[in-house]
């Protein structure tokens, strides 16, 4: 884990920086304090916006690692479009709209590898790069122009090994504003190990926040986290858009003999990175897991998530177990107990005891996303 960022602290300042923290018992702060309306959190008009949001920026869709190959895909939905995103034949990243052009039957399911897209309705083909190759019973279809009937393309691009797509005209660069001031999030020697899709009963905001401070370590994850962490010590930066929150572990202080530019920081603390609007990364000490957030209603978040081997470490099963305990870890203790309290939340949503939500200096990170979010909708056009 070597980071050379302009945007960002190098890993040796931000364990200096963490090392000032213990010996001061401070952290980092910001100097805002924040009102987010309680009413954000489940207007259905604010929600639809937000959903809007997301078809107007570049948003992660997947890990690159997803698709190594010509033919892999994803196909789910984005921002409620059914979307697939294939590496085409050239090795070029495309996305399209998952809607074949006869009849709208979505024309890939799942993740796959496919040599053409064949519609399972009534058999139109596509080739990888969208254009429509073979109609069965050509003849009952007089006038319809191949050159005009290939799926619908959306815009796709990689990016710090992740694939971008831009639904509809793009108001912003979204995550990709401050990318451009840091190295590679994720490397092409990380290997996806697990996957999978989950649904909670919560708005996707008040997930996002908890990612994004560690005011809540000792108070919510007393048994699970904080007796390998610190309560409410973090290193708090933004780049662009995004923010990176690092959470250090008290075996941290062993890196102090090791002089600044030779300290591995690597299972000494996590990096998450919360990628403008819905992304976040951990980097965790044996994975880095990426979960992608599909706002489904005001009240429900689809979460995808991708778990990967860290940048720099090889694939080995020794490797892959260690990263396997690692999720294995976080999933039986930490994120539930961040889960249970974002639902609970949730509950409490529309009680009326709060008419806004006090996001303090500690939360730095969170009153920059919303911060960046209030500016960014302010960019949407009315359609
Ligand atoms: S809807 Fe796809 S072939 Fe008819
Ligand atoms: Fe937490």
């Amino acid at each position: 884990m070597t980071t050379l960022n302009q945007g960002l602290l190098s890993d040796g300042e931000v364990t200096e920086r963490i090392f000032a923290h213990i010996d001061h018992r401070t952290s980092d702060k910001g100097d805002e304090v924040w009102h987010e309306p309680v009413h954000h959190y489940h207007s259905s008009a604010r929600f639809a916006d937000e959903v809007r949001l997301l078809k107007h920026l570049p948003v992660p869709f997947c890990p690159s690692a997803a698709i190594p190959n010509v033919g892999d895909y994803v196909a789910r939905s984005a921002a409620g479009t059914p979307l697939v995103v294939v590496r085409s034949e050239d090795g070029t990243v495309k996305a399209f709209r998952n809607a074949c052009r006869h009849r709208g039957m979505q024309v890939a399911q799942g993740t796959g590898c496919a040599k053409y897209f064949v519609c399972s309705y009534h058999g139109w083909a596509y080739r990888l790069d969208g254009s429509l190759q073979h109609i069965p019973h050509r003849q009952g279809f007089p006038g319809v122009d191949d050159a005009h009937h290939g799926l619908e393309p959306v815009d796709a691009i990689e990016n710090h090994g992740l694939i971008f797509v831009t639904q509809d005209a793009p108001i912003g660069r979204g995550a990709l504003e401050g990318l451009d001031e840091i190295t590679d999030l994720l490397t092409p020697d990380q290997s996806i190990f697990s996957s999978n899709e989950t649904t909670s009963n919560v708005n996707w905001k008040l997930n996002m926040e908890a990612n994004l401070e560690g005011l809540h370590i000792k108070t919510t994850h007393p048994e699970s986290f904080f007796p390998y962490g610190y309560d409410n010590l973090t290193i708090l930066e933004s780049f662009g858009n995004n923010s990176r929150v690092t959470f250090p572990f008290r075996r941290i202080e062993k890196l102090r003999g090791t002089p600044v530019e030779a300290r591995n920081v690597a299972g000494q603390l996590t990096y998450v990175y919360h990628l403008f609007p819905n992304v976040a990364i951990a980097v965790l000490s044996n994975h880095t897991s990426v979960t992608i957030s599909e706002p489904l209603t005001t009240t429900s978040t689809r979460f995808i998530t991708y778990r990967m081997t860290n940048s720099g470490e090889e694939t080995s099963e020794a490797n892959l177990t260690r990263a396997k305990r690692d999720a294995g870890f976080l999933a039986d203790t930490g994120s539930q107990e961040d889960a249970a309290a974002v639902r609970a939340i949730q509950e409490g949503l529309t009680s009326g005891a709060n008419k806004h939500f006090t996001f303090g200096h500690y939360e730095k990170s969170i009153v920059h996303f919303h911060q960046t979010l209030t500016r960014t909708l302010e960019r949407l056009p009315t359609d």
